[in-house]
């Protein structure tokens, strides 16, 4: 109820076009709701009287009804159509930014497909509750009320006795609108499981045929796939209960009417135009109910999806601008870790106690196993999640007390894997920088060593590169991404791993330019092979998520401690 109120407050700004909607609503409804009196009078003046100029007045009344009728069925639907289509683009809206504005540790949690199906589904179960029940919702309401009137107009005894069963039909919507809401909780939750997986399988399509796991796959969906079905048929199930049901009960009620309006026509209390008027209002009556009760499973169904959205709406978001929080001047490029230990999940460090400071424009390197909490320093800098305690300062201002967006905008980083946009190579490196001019993007790309091949591409710059990068090699978006950061143009550059999924070849072109990049920033390599990061001005040794030794490359190798250690396995590897 509270998040239907909720909902609600989404329709305010489109309330003047919502009221104009329902009047129209109420006009077409009443429109209908005239029809039983030109009955009565057809049955009572016309039939019985021979009345001929009634007859006329009659047949006018018919054409002009439904004339009206139809100009206002067609200003309620556009009307309707419109507010609740305002309110759903309004919803996703919300919802996709609050996407954005999530900490990273919330998409660690979950995945895209289910990501994906709550924007999809859930918003669509909104819309067809706000747009095509909202119509039917008000239509048979009026329908109801209207009928109402009428009928205690006609006659209040016959009415009353109608209105004993009204209650009882409405106890029976309750029990089953109640167990309609929990079937449509369970279909909505087994139709993102299919998402998920159909997601999940095809983007890791090439994994599942490298290891021969289609039929895994397959029977997996298949699982899923059959759950999904059970919830539907749960839900049919209830839904095909549902109306018969109440429809019983309208006819019980229809029976007792007919025979008490029989008994007062025989005795002259009410004339035979009356009655048969007042049992067409009576199964008007009958229908608004079943309808309405419909709806009222529609609109049930729909709250879940509604519940799940205001949900996210309402996940906290954790990393935000303190109150007060002041701009990054531009800095330095004195970054300080102070003593910072950090958890993904409580209780489970995977940074204890780091500590160490790098001096404007140094080079810092970090290695170490996999698994050591390299990456982990690496989301520390930007603020991509909260240290647990310590404190990381750049240029002495701690990263929590400035805006993210200041800080971020300092800050460049080339990871492992680069996500490029399904959009025009020159529109990727622009992202680095939206209101770069030509020449900085095409100097971006030159240093970065990818002017020659993007100009080699089918369309130079204006090749629009697939879904996820898939036409451009390793090596390529590698410098794609290489240009995108010099475009930005950052004090300080994170490189997690920027050359190690590339080949020998590719690497030493991608390793020029970033040396190119490194120049005059503090920059901050992670690296997997030793060569790249002989000449840095410090190099950490990252083991179970503290600094096991730090110096120079000569230093560590003389020390013979964990450092020289890969670097025999390495050197003797690769020269052996
Ligand atoms: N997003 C995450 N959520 C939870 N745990 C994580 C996440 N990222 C990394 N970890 C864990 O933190 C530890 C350090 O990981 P990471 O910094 O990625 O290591 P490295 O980059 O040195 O290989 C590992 O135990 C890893 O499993
Ligand atoms: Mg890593």
């Amino acid at each position: 109820m509270k998040n239907y109120v909720r909902l609600l407050s989404y329709i305010k700004p489109y309330m003047r076009r919502l009221a104009e909607a329902i009047v129209c609503i109420i006009i077409a409804a009443g429109a209908n709701l005239y029809l039983p009196w030109i009955i009565k009078d057809m049955i009572d003046k016309v039939l019985a009287e021979k009345d001929m100029q009634m007859l006329n007045v009659i047949s006018v009344g018919i054409v002009v009804t439904f004339f009206i009728r139809g100009i206002f069925y067609y200003g309620q639907s556009y009307l309707v159509s419109f507010v609740g289509q305002r309110v759903i683009i309004d919803v996703r809206d919300v919802l996709f930014r609050k996407f954005q504005r999530l900490p990273l540790s919330y998409f660690d949690r979950h995945q895209t497909g289910e990501i994906m199906s709550y924007i999809a589904n859930d918003v669509a179960a909104l819309q067809n509750a706000l747009v095509d029940r909202l119509i039917e919702l008000v239509t048979e309401s009026s329908i109801f009320i209207g009928s109402l009137v009428m009928m205690v107009m006609l006659d209040w005894k016959l009415s009353l006795l109608t209105l004993i069963t009204v209650p009882l039909v409405g106890q029976a919507m309750k029990v089953f609108g109640r167990k309609l809401k929990s079937s449509g909780t369970v279909i909505q939750e087994r139709l993102a499981d299919i998402t998920a997986t159909m997601q999940e399988s095809i983007a890791a399509i090439r994994v599942v045929k490298s290891f021969g796991r289609e039929d895994y796959e397959i029977e997996r969906f298949h699982r899923q796939n059959e759950l999904n079905f059970r919830a539907e048929m749960k839900n049919n199930q209830l839904m095909s209960l549902l109306t018969p049901t109440v429809e019983f009960l309208a006819a019980l009620a229809v029976t007792v009417i007919v025979w008490f309006g029989g008994y007062e026509v025989v005795n002259g209390v009410i004339t035979a135009g009356a009655l048969v008027a007042f049992l067409t209002y009576a199964v008007n009556l009958a229908n608004p109910v079943k309808r309405i009760s419909r709806v009222y499973g529609a609109i049930q169904k729909a709250m879940a999806g509604a519940d799940r959205v205001f949900a996210i709406m309402d996940m906290p978001e954790t990393i935000v601008n303190r109150p007060g929080a002041k701009d990054l001047p531009p800095v330095r490029g004195e970054v300080v870790f102070d003593d910072v230990t950090f958890a993904y999940e409580e209780g489970n460090d995977a940074l204890s106690q780091v500590s160490f400071s790098a001096a404007p424009g140094q080079m810092i390197a970090f290695v170490g196993p996999s698994g050591a909490g390299k990456s982990t320093i690496a989301n520390l800098i930007p603020r991509f999640y909260e240290v647990s305690s310590g404190a990381i300062r750049i240029d002495g201002y701690d990263v929590r007390d400035v805006t993210m967006e200041s800080l971020r905008g300092q800050i460049g980083i080339v990871p492992q894997e680069t996500m490029l946009f399904s959009a025009t190579v020159r529109e990727n490196i622009r992202y680095g920088r939206l209101d770069a001019t030509e020449e900085e993007i095409l100097q971006a790309a030159k240093d970065a060593n990818a002017h020659e091949f993007i100009m080699a591409l089918p369309e130079g710059y204006e090749t629009k590169i697939g879904e996820r990068g898939l036409n451009l090699s390793g090596g390529q978006r590698q410098r794609i991404a290489i240009a995108r950061a010099i475009l930005k143009d950052p004090r300080i550059l994170i490189l997690d791993e920027a050359t190690s999924a590339l080949d020998t070849e590719s690497e030493k072109v991608v390793q020029a330019a970033l040396d190119r990049l490194m120049i005059g920033r503090t920059s901050f390599v992670i690296a997997h092979r030793l060569s790249t990061v002989f000449n840095a001005d410090q190099i950490y040794v990252i083991e179970g998520g503290r600094i096991h030794e730090h110096g120079t490359h000569e230093a560590l190798l003389a020390a013979g401690g964990l450092y020289s250690n890969l670097y025999h396995i390495q050197f003797s590897k690769t020269s052996g």
